[in-house]
């Protein structure tokens, strides 16, 4: 079962920013990237650090602990799938922003 989490106006970024929201149990980072909205789990799956303050090129979000790159649209480690990010859908429906939280699923 799925849940639709409305994003807050002055939390959606702007197209080349990201924001840092909590949703129930979740730390989650939303980007705007070109103008399309990519949702990750803030969690590095290596060892937790947080990606928020990681270095963004293009659509890989590089983790500022050890260095670990992630395409914020699969979630996957760049040129693999050893380790994957979770991600979450994200709605835009008449200007206003969704991010679907499947509680049945893993996101892993
Ligand atoms: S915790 Fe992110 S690369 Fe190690």
């Amino acid at each position: 079962m799925s849940s639709h989490f409305q994003v807050p106006l002055e939390k959606v970024p702007k197209s080349g920013m990201r924001t840092f929201l909590k949703i129930g149990d979740k730390t989650i980072v939303l980007f705007n990237i070109d103008t399309q909205f990519y949702a990750i789990d803030d969690s590095c799956p290596h060892q937790g650090a947080s990606l928020y303050t990681g270095q963004l090129q293009g659509r890989s979000i590089q983790c500022c602990a050890h260095g670990l790159r992630f395409d914020v649209a699969s979630g996957y480690l760049l040129n693999s799938t050893q380790l994957k990010v979770a991600t979450y859908p994200v709605e835009v429906v008449s200007e206003q922003v969704f991010i679907v939280i499947d509680a049945g699923a893993r996101h892993e």
